[in-house]
């Protein structure tokens, strides 16, 4: 897919002010400083559509961009910050629950999770959760940068024998990395297709 238009449209903390509208939509969520803004931007190949910084914690609202007009691409804070206050983690908490609860414009969220890491409990738990509430998700490795080829297998390979404990199938899964663009046509044409066969259910 080629990405002609991407703006940004609103921040929000509270899911009933986002954008109204059937416009199909894919959240990006994971860890603080997992790289979800980072890759929005990769894959719009828009330098500073979604603000990154090397300091987790960054990006604490609900928001929404449009790409090419029809659909909505939407940068979430990140869970599982330790340094932020307890206040600050329920609210975050709280509004991301009922953003995966409520929004039924969602297609599908995108899990990402840093390929250098072991499986964390708390990604495993949301991706639980997803599940357990039938939200459609997809995991995205972060960071393949970092890592040389081999490790990175071990490492996918590591995570699908802990996921298959619980799941009955490996969810769906991409490698990627913001700094070398891995993995950028897999997840645009993934969405391409979805947004396809949502265009052909409509009919
Ligand atoms: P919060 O908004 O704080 O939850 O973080 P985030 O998940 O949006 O992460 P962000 O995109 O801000 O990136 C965090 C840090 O990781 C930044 O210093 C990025 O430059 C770095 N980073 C993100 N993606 C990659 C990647 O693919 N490769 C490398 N090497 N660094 C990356
Ligand atoms: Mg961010």
């Amino acid at each position: 897919m080629h990405i002609k238009s991407a703006e940004f449209v609103m921040s929000n903390s509270d899911v009933e002010k986002c954008p109204k509208g059937l416009l199909p939509e894919y959240a990006f969520i994971g860890r603080s400083n997992v790289g979800k803004s980072s890759l929005i931007n990769m894959l719009t190949s828009r330098k500073s559509l979604a603000k990154t910084s090397g300091r987790p914690g960054k990006t604490q609202l609900i928001n929404h961009f449009l790409i090419n007009k029809n659909w909505h691409l939407v940068d979430l804070p990140g869970y599982g910050y330790a340094r932020v206050s307890k206040n600050a983690k329920k609210t975050f908490q709280k509004f991301i629950t009922q953003y995966f609860s409520l929004r039924e414009q969602l297609v599908t969220a995108f899990v990402l999770v840093d390929i250098r890491h072991d499986p964390q409990p708390i990604d495993l738990e949301f991706m639980q959760w997803l599940g357990e509430h039938g939200i459609p998700f997809s995991i995205i490795f972060t960071k393949a940068d970092k890592l040389k080829p081999n490790a990175i297998i071990r490492h996918v390979d590591d995570y699908k024998n802990v996921l298959l404990e619980t799941w009955e199938d490996m969810p769906n899964y991409f490698i990627t990395s913001s700094s070398n663009e891995a993995g950028k046509d897999e997840v645009l044409n993934y969405i391409d297709e979805l947004n396809s066969n949502m265009e052909l259910d409509t009919f």
